[in-house]
This record gives C-alpha cells, structure tokens and sequence, in this order.
C-alpha cells in the first residue's frame, strides 16, 4: 500500500487531491461533504469584494457523444457574504484538521483591503492562501483576476503587499491567458511567493446558439467570453505546467497542477511534470466528489505496481523527458507494422496515409475484403495509422534506426548529410 500522503510547504493532507476553488468549495455543507468523501484539501472559492453574478453561467463544447469534453463559465467570485464564508471555512477547520485548508482570495487593488483580508481568512486557522491572479472576466475590468496575472509588475506588486502580512503559506495561481505563464511566475516567486498553482481558465466563445444567432451561455441575449477548462484543456495545462517546472527561478517553489484533471492518470501526469498536489473543479461538479475514491485507488494501484512508496518518489520524473527539438535524435526511426491477424479491414489506415500522410500502405484488392500492409522504404514513422485505427494494437510502431549513434539536427548539418528525398 502506497503513501499518498502530501505535505505542500507544511500542508499535510493525506492524498494529493484538492478541490480548485470553484463552486465544490463555496459553502460549509459542500467542503464537509468532500471530505468525508475523501478529498485530501479544498482551496475554497475566491473571497474578496461584494459581487453579483448572472444568468445562465455556464456553456460546454461536446464533442463525439462525450458531454463536457470543454467547459465553459462566466461566474465570478464567491457571491456569498464575507462574514458567512469566514464563519463556515473556520468550521471545516474544526471539523476536519487532517485537510488540507486553502482560501483564494482577489481583493479590490490596494495594499490595505489585501491586508485587511489576510488577517481576516488567517483568523479562521486556514492552512494557506491561493491568490488569484486568473479569474479571466468580470473581475479583470475592475484591475483584478487576470488583470494582475497578465501583468508580471502588477503581480509582482501584489505579491510583494501579501508577503508584507501573510504568516502562512501562500499560492500565486496563474492566469494562462498570456503569451507565457514563466514572467508572472517569475515575478510572483522574486516577490516572494511560497508556491505556484496554475492553471486558470483560457478565455473561450465555447459556441453560437445557431437559432438565436446568440453565443453561450445566453444571458438576455448577449454573452461574454467565458473561462474554458475540462478535459479540453489538460494538453494546454500540461505544457504551461512543464515551462514553470523548468525554469531556474519558478522551478524552486512547489507547484500545484490544476486544468481538466479527471482521472487518476491525468492526476499522475501533472505530478510527473512537477506537480506536488493537484486540483480539480469540472470533474467534480460533473461527476460529484466521490471521483477521489477512484481517483485515491488508481494512484495507489500505480504506485505499488511501478515500486513508488511516496508520492515524492515521482514527482517531476518526466520533467528532463521534454526537450527542445534540436535535441532530440535524427537516427531514431520507427515503422508502422499491420498485424494481419488483428485487422478488420476498416481502411481507415490507408486512407488517412494516403491523403494525410506519406502514401506509405499498400491496398490489395481481394474478395471478400482488401489487404493494408506497410511499404517499410515509405514510411516515416509518423504514427497517424496507429492513431486512426480502432482496432487496440492492430498497427504497431517498430524500431529500425536510421544509425546506431545519437545524432541531433546540428551534427546532422554539421556532417552535411542527405535531406529526405520522400
Ligand atoms: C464555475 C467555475 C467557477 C470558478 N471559480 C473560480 C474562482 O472563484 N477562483 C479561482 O481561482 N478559480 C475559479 N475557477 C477555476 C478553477 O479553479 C480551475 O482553475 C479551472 O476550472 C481548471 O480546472 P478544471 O479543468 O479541473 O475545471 C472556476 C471554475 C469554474 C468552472
Ligand atoms: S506511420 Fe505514418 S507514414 Fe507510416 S504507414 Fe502510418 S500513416 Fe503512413
Ligand atoms: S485501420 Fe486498423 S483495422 Fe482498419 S484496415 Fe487499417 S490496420 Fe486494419
């Protein structure tokens, strides 16, 4: 039995799991209710000034038959009273030390109202704080949310009034609506920053209601770009994850991995790319907060099989793993094979090499059904047939180097060696 137990800056919770702060950890009864499920922590939903949301928030991107493959919103920050939301935190506390209590806060920009808002959530005897620097509407035309984020001198500014009052840890979570995540990240961990969370949602126009001619969500007819997130965007997430993980200057803080998180794999993933705990929103308001348990044993089951004891026995591994393009070595070469005896004789194969690729599979006419096989001399190795066919190992990718030596793209000009002639 694994030990998924996590300890961010001094934070102990029993697993890696965390709710993002969102509308799962806006209220007492929602916070109580995940952690008897089992979440390791909650970052509870963003504290700061009055605010008034709309109707509808929310819109998706399905996509194949799969609900929600991207989500979609436009709410704000918490809408409930502050002295509500201070009362209720402080009772999960109570109730539940062994969890990790993180409270993201957005004040209205100054250092006072920061101030005064750390002392009062630092009063509830919260674990730490998640500034959020990302919310990408509503908040951003008052110089909040990503307003701060998209400016690395503002975030800079901000991080340096919080670290003037904070006497517990605190998170900068970043806005992935810039150019790059590593400024603000940068800026955020010279001001003093104890950690980075990342990400926030992407700004989107998730569709057009073609009835209506009106996109979603539809808010007495007219909408506003949302904040997407969801399975769509962990490639993003991911990749925003692995530029923080390998810089000098943010890779020194802790990093929590946040964006279309939903399984354990995906889980796992993050954490391979340097994430210490993980956070998750979509999946559980579209699945419900028992996804942990789940979630909990796969990771375990992982961990036993690949021989990880803790948590910190893997963390960042796939870090060193991606490179640049100029590294990566010319004489490694692999052919698509067909197995025969698997194949169905869909085509699906032939036709996206033929008009996708390199026309590199050969179609023999035959009764009752044609033959695919590989020209080996044609094919670059490019792994689309592999993707496109349905069938689970059917076309598998085989090594023939090109040269037994490493060979990256400067030796290979240096040498002067022959471009493809495909
Ligand atoms: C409805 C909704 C409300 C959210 N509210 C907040 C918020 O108040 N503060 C914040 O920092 N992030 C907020 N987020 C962003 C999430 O915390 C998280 O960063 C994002 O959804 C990506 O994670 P996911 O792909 O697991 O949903 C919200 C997300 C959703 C869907
Ligand atoms: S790997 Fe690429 S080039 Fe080779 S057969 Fe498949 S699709 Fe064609
Ligand atoms: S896609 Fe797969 S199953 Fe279909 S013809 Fe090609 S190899 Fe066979």
């Amino acid at each position: 039995m694994a030990d998924l137990s996590t300890d961010f800056l001094g934070i102990k919770s029993p697993n890696p799991f965390w709710l993002a702060s969102a509308p799962p950890t806006d209220k007492q009864v929602n916070v109580l209710r995940a952690f008897e499920a089992g979440w390791g922590g909650v970052v509870w939903k963003t504290l700061g000034s009055q605010v008034k949301n709309v109707s509808s928030r929310y819109s998706s991107v399905d996509y194949n038959g799969t609900r929600i493959m991207g989500f979609n919103n436009i709410e704000l920050i918490s809408d409930r009273p502050l002295d509500i939301n201070l009362r209720e935190i402080k009772e999960c506390v109570r109730l539940f030390p062994d969890r990790a209590m993180i409270v993201s806060l957005m004040a209205d920009n100054s250092r006072e109202k920061w101030h005064e808002l750390i002392s009062q959530v630092e009063d509830t005897g919260a674990h730490g704080l998640e500034l959020n620097f990302g919310c990408p509407h509503g908040m951003t035309e008052r110089g909040m949310g990503a307003a701060v984020g998209q400016d690395p001198e503002i975030a800079r500014m901000v991080v340096e009034w919080v670290m003037e009052k904070a006497t517990i840890p605190v998170i900068t979570k970043l806005t992935p609506n810039v150019h790059s995540v590593v400024p603000t990240g940068k800026a955020s961990v010279e001001a003093g920053t104890n950690a980075l969370s990342l990400i926030n949602t992407i700004q989107s126009v998730t569709g057009i209601d073609l009835d209506t001619l009106v996109p979603n969500p539809n808010v007495a007819g007219k909408s506003v770009f949302g904040g997407y997130c969801g399975p769509a965007v962990k490639p993003i997430a991911l990749k925003m994850l692995t530029t923080i993980s390998q810089d000098p200057t943010t890779r020194k803080v802790p990093i929590s991995g946040i964006g279309g998180i939903s399984t354990w794999k995906d889980a796992v993933e993050f954490m391979l790319l340097g994430a210490t705990s993980v956070q998750v929103c979509t999946a559980a308001m579209k699945h419900g907060f028992r996804i942990v348990e789940d979630m909990c044993d796969g990771m375990n089951n992982w961990m036993d099989e690949k021989g990880f004891k803790t948590i910190n026995d893997f963390i960042g591994k796939s870090v060193p793993n991606l490179t640049h393009w100029e590294d990566l070595d010319i004489n490694y070469h692999i052919i698509a094979k067909i197995s025969q005896d698997k194949c169905i004789h869909c085509g699906l194969c032939y036709i996206a090499c033929e008009d996708g690729s390199h026309q590199s599979i050969n179609l023999t006419q035959g009764m009752p059904y044609n033959t695919y096989t590989v020209k080996d001399e044609e094919c670059v190795g490019c792994n689309l047939c592999k993707l496109i066919c349905p069938v689970e190992n059917c076309i598998t990718m085989e090594v023939h180097r090109k040269g037994d030596e490493y060979l990256n793209w400067k030796e290979f000009q240096r040498k002067g060696l022959p471009l493809n002639d495909h």
